[in-house]
């Protein structure tokens, strides 16, 4: 790892061994050496589909079979894919920072449960869950979901993909996520920085004092509100930042 690197684990030790609390964010980008297209790279899904028929109530509506297919495909390539090494040191340094971790996904891939991050709060859903819009409930849902699939709770044959689409609330932003971004690291990984609600946590953690870093291919849409950044795939950059943050904790 270059000196960059060296200067911000030891940024990120200096605040955790006074007790600090780190949260993670993390978007599409840490998903990509896993095998899944980003949203807004050349070739990215938001290139090839339409996001208003596939990604709103009002195409739901419109066209429920496009969107259960969209979405099925998309789960079913889950099962081929496997969790990088960027998943992997994201679990590995949860596991060292014990309860002051939180890790923000707008990703609803479950790669990083996959990797070992025990509770990952998915503010844009989860593929593999489905909810009722009858009663509300939310299944877990491995397999192709349509307007067949029945509700086990309520026997309704009303179920959506449990994806947050657009003009819907993201969720975990009434308690979880505020308390996250008050922690004194506050690192982004892998995203654009062009959806809000995420992409305004950045100025808010640092408005409440956290030291913030990002990891990207390139300079984000908010790279500004950084402190500090590293460019280059996630799956490069991680593991050894996470080894010199733990190499330093253990000095
Ligand atoms: P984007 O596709 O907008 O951005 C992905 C970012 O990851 C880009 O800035 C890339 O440069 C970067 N990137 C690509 N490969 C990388 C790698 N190997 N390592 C590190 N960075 C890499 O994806 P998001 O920011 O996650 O919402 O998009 C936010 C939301 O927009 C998504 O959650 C989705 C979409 O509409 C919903 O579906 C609700
Ligand atoms: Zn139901």
């Amino acid at each position: 790892m270059g000196k960059d690197g060296r200067d911000i684990a030891s940024l990120v030790c200096a605040r955790l061994k006074s007790g600090g609390r780190v949260t993670v964010l993390t978007g599409a980008g840490i998903s990509a050496e896993s095998g899944l297209a980003t949203f807004r790279d050349m070739g990215g899904l938001w290139e090839q589909y339409r996001v208003e028929e596939l990604a709103s109530p009002e195409g739901f509506a419109r066209n429920p079979a496009l969107v259960y297919d969209f979405y099925n495909l998309r789960r079913a390539q889950l099962n081929s894919i496997e969790p990088n090494s960027g998943h992997l040191a994201l679990a590995t340094l949860e596991r060292q920072v014990g309860d002051g971790f939180s890790l923000i996904t707008q990703n609803v891939d479950d790669l990083h449960e996959r990797a070992g991050s025990r509770q990952p709060l998915h503010m844009h859903g989860e593929l593999r869950k489905a909810r009722c819009q009858a009663c509300a409930s939310v299944l877990n849902w491995p397999d192709d979901l349509d307007a067949k699939s029945q509700c086990s709770a309520c026997g309704s044959h009303a179920l959506r993909p449990h994806i947050v689409w657009f003009g819907e609330m993201p969720f975990h932003m009434e308690e979880r996520i505020p308390a996250s971004l008050t922690a004194e690291v506050f690192l982004s990984i892998g995203t654009s920085g062009h959806v809000y609600p995420a992409a305004g946590f950045v100025a808010e953690a640092r408005q409440q004092g956290a030291l913030t870093i990002e990891v990207n291919l390139e300079p984000s849409a908010n790279s500004e509100a950084f402190d500090a950044a590293l460019y280059g795939p996630a799956g490069e950059i991680l593991p050894p930042l996470v080894d010199a943050i733990m190499a330093g904790l253990s000095e």
